[in-house]
């Protein structure tokens, strides 16, 4: 996908001013993965350097003063998900999250193929931290396999066996116990929990499942401290964010943006086309608003909270003009429905209706079938073993709300859509 192929001309693409920052992006443009030997000299030695005189409660002090959230989607604290792993005492294991399998997300593939070393310092860091006997780094593409397994090369701090795989292809294969099914041996699908993966995880250890890039801030949080970390960001989601813009904008890509940064802004700088009518927040599971909307909001949970989105994993699809929002949701909830690992009934029989009847909301407007939309989502939400149907749901809700003029045309049997479609959905691919 074209988003995955900006790495290199994220200088190029980004303007003088605005929003833009570097931390997990910064240094010098060079093409490919930053070398061990410019990484070190650029951050002024190695993670060792920084951390190696302090013991694993004062690194967790660390990181717990820093305020640092998940990135991954959920946005849990790090340092209370390390303490609920380390509590089980040494021996635990670490998995880095960059199976990235949602179709328009492209940061952490992008962070592993560019900075490979500030992932591997965090990596680094947490195994520290537990006395981890174990670690897996899951990554989602060919090139950003290569990056890390040269970074790797490199590097002889890494002391304990580091197995460095390509993640599942299917949807539901990010979710992290699914995750370590797979790890296993299995199939690419959620378990049942509790028991929680922070308890028991693979094969029964203990595990910390932790998302690419909150291992590259941990990795620059124990070097620089929580104050540094702090410096950006707001008060209660300190720091900053990459987000993977996509759709109606001259500049797509990921860019690195303080969280609370107002979502007009970074539209704007990247280009954004002004008569585009929604945004998609947080990715296949998000929230459309409305461009009036977006106007007053920023990127951060406390800004999206009260209109029902979420910045999730940082990914942003503007709608291009002549594309109908409710058509190209139905798309997608019919993807999601066919991803769903059809182990529980919300997944096996909620999604599918609840396409059919976006679907069908989207072809004539029907009224009823808004209805059962409305019905089912609530009989459906909270009833999976994992998250997927809330999701879903989530994005069939949002879709319901956020297209009234296009439901009314509907109606008519008219549509402003010209049918052409905006969001990718690649192969529904299976967990094996
Ligand atoms: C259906 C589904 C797919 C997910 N896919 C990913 C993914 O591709 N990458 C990821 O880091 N987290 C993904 N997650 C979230 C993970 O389960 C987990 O919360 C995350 O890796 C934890 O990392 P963090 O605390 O650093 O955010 C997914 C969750 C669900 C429910
Ligand atoms: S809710 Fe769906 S995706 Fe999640 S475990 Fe159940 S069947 Fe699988």
């Amino acid at each position: 996908m074209s988003l995955l192929a900006t790495a290199a001309e994220l200088d190029l693409d980004l303007p003088r001013s605005g929003p833009w920052t570097k931390r997990l992006l910064a240094g010098s443009r060079l093409g490919g993965a930053e070398p061990l030997v410019h990484h070190v000299s650029r951050l002024g030695g190695d993670i060792t350097d920084w951390t190696g005189r302090a013991g694993p409660d004062q690194l967790l002090d660390r990181l717990r003063r820093s305020g640092l959230r998940g990135r991954g989607g959920g946005g849990y604290p790090t340092s209370d998900k390390l303490a609920a792993v380390r509590r089980h005492g040494p021996g635990s294991v670490v998995v880095v999250n960059g199976s990235e399998t949602e179709p328009v997300a492209g940061k952490d593939d992008l962070l592993l193929r560019l900075r490979p070393h500030l992932v591997l310092d965090g990596l680094l860091a947490v195994t520290r931290i537990l006395g981890a006997r174990q670690a897996f780094l899951v990554a989602h593409s060919a090139p950003a396999l290569a990056a890390v397994r040269t970074a790797m090369r490199e590097r002889q701090d890494l002391t304990l066996p580091v197995d460095v795989v390509r993640g599942p292809a299917n949807f539901v294969g990010g979710e992290e116990s699914a995750l370590i099914r797979w790890l296993e041996g299995g199939p690419a699908l959620p378990r049942y929990q509790p028991p929680r993966v922070v308890d028991r995880g693979w094969r029964g250890q203990p595990t910390l499942v932790q998302n690419v890039e909150t291992l590259a801030h941990l990795g620059l949080v124990l070097r620089l401290g929580p104050d540094w970390f702090r410096g950006l960001g707001l008060a209660d989601e300190p720091g900053t964010m990459l987000v993977t813009l996509s759709g109606a904008v001259e500049g797509p890509g990921v860019y690195e943006v303080p969280i609370g940064t107002p979502l007009p802004q970074i539209l704007q700088v990247a280009g954004a086309d002004p008569e585009a009518v929604a945004l998609l927040v947080g990715g296949y599971f998000g929230s459309w608003l409305r461009a009036p909307e977006v106007q007053g909001l920023a990127l951060s949970r406390a800004s999206l909270r009260p209109a029902g989105a979420t910045p999730g994993a940082g990914v942003l699809h503007l709608l291009p003009r002549g594309t109908c929002g409710l058509r190209e949701s139905g798309r997608v909830l019919a993807w999601l429905a066919a991803q769903g690992a059809r182990q529980c009934g919300p997944c096996a029989f909620g999604l599918p209706a609840m396409a059919s009847a976006l679907n069908e909301v989207a072809d004539n407007g029907s009224v009823e079938a808004l209805a059962q939309l409305q019905r089912w989502g609530d009989q459906i939400e909270g009833r999976g073993a994992c998250r997927h149907p809330d999701g879903a749901v989530n994005l069939a809700r949002s879709a319901a709300v956020a297209f009234p003029e296009e439901l009314q045309r509907h109606r008519k049997g008219a549509c402003g859509g010209h049918r052409q479609s905006s969001l990718p959905l690649p192969p529904v691919a299976h967990p094996r």
